[in-house]
């Protein structure tokens, strides 16, 4: 590989298989300048210029995306369709537009997470070179559906440890986020009880383990395909729901975390401690979750919170260190390639996944 100069605002990684423009005499000894438009100007890409179903999604050419001073551009290897794809393609919930776009997508490439190498930096970045392996996480640009995309140096990207393949490293990040966020919100302790239902969902495998670490005691609900792999993620006690009612368990605990949003507050608050927390990561019926987090906070027993998902490259590094010590790994269920990626959305969308679904490039 050959690391080059692009003028003042860019530098470039030129693939060993390319002839060296040096050696070609193409520069003739004056200062390379070329954008990474002549380098890239097009690419393949996943788009959806509306909102629909997943056939909306069509494979197609596009302009490469530039990256500014401060940004990287990543030639994606690996990426994931997720729920939160879905939800923003199809618009099923209105608010969602205050985001994406009223009438249209304004970012017409989905993707939040990906696996990749980094392809040129920005004349002010520091902490990346190209041909970096590279992680992270864009909710607000996505992107990740296509051969490249661009994230600012400070936002949520990391090096891949080394011990990762791209397809296991793409899927680190979306529902360990979401599951780490709401631990943190319940404040879990070092054997406190935990419920997590739906623990087969990218969130709830993700939190089964992430619980484990902090030193919680956990019970996981799943179908009895998965029991077994639940077991394996940690769980200390797993409740079949196909075959046993979770609510009619003996157990207590200090916090029940609905990772799939098919529970109510009124099921469980009989198994919740006198100051149990409740979370779901859905709102619930007509809203109620939100209903609930404003007031039960206010009195002095049981409560349900409802916090809004972050993250930053903290919460990237600490993953990605956890996964790196062999603590943390991505439940995958099926893999696709960019031309499936219908196939894989209405996969997705039908809410029976195990883990994640990654799209290899
Ligand atoms: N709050 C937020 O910001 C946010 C962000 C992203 C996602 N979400 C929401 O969070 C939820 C989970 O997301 P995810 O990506 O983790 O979901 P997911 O991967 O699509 O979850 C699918 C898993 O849930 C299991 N499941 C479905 N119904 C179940 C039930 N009644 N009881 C137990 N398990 C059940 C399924 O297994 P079986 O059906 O085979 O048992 C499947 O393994 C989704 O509703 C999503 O919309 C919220």
């Amino acid at each position: 590989m050959l690391i080059t100069s692009l003028g003042e605002d860019m530098v470039l990684l030129v693939e060993q298989a390319s002839p060296d423009p040096f050696a070609a005499g193409i520069f003739d000894g004056v200062t390379p300048f070329f954008s990474p438009t002549q380098v890239h100007s097009k690419m393949k890409a996943a788009q959806y210029t509306k909102y629909g179903p997943p056939e909306v999604i069509r494979i197609v050419d596009i302009e490469s995306p530039q990256p500014k001073p401060n940004e990287i551009l990543v030639r994606v290897q690996a990426t994931t369709v997720n729920r939160t794809d879905c939800g923003f393609r199809s618009a099923e919930y209105f608010i969602s537009r205050f985001w994406s776009g009223l009438l249209r997508p304004k970012y017409t490439v989905l993707g939040n997470e990906f696996a990749g190498d980094v392809e040129a930096i920005g004349s002010e970045v520091t902490s990346f070179s190209p041909g970096d392996r590279v992680f992270g996480y864009n909710d607000e640009r996505f992107g990740g559906h296509a051969e490249f995309l661009v994230i600012a140096e400070n936002e949520a990207i990391a090096i891949i440890p080394s011990t990762l393949t791209y397809k296991e490293a793409a899927p680190l990040l979306e529902g360990a986020h979401y599951a780490l966020c709401d631990i943190r919100a319940a404040n879990v302790q070092p054997g406190q009880d935990v419920m997590v239902y739906g623990a087969t969902g990218a969130i709830g495998s993700a939190a089964v383990p992430l619980l484990k670490h902090v030193g919680a005691r956990v019970t996981a609900v799943c179908n009895t395909k998965n029991v077994d792999l639940v077991r394996s993620l940690g769980a200390d006690v797993v409740i079949d729901y196909q075959t046993d009612d979770y609510t009619r368990t003996d157990q207590v605990f200090d916090f029940i975390f609905d990772a799939v949003g098919k529970s109510s507050f009124g099921q469980c608050k009989p198994l919740l401690k006198p100051k149990g927390i409740y979370i779901s990561t859905e709102l619930g019926k007509r809203g109620a979750n939100i209903f609930y987090a404003l007031f039960t906070p206010l009195l002095k027993g049981r409560k349900v919170l409802f916090p809004i998902p972050s993250i930053d490259r903290s919460d990237v590094l600490y993953i990605r260190e956890l996964a790196e010590k062999g603590l943390f790994k991505p439940v995958i269920d099926r893999e696709y390639s960019l031309h499936d990626i219908v196939a894989a959305t209405t996969y997705v969308e039908s809410g029976q996944k195990t883990g994640n679904v990654v799209i290899m490039m």
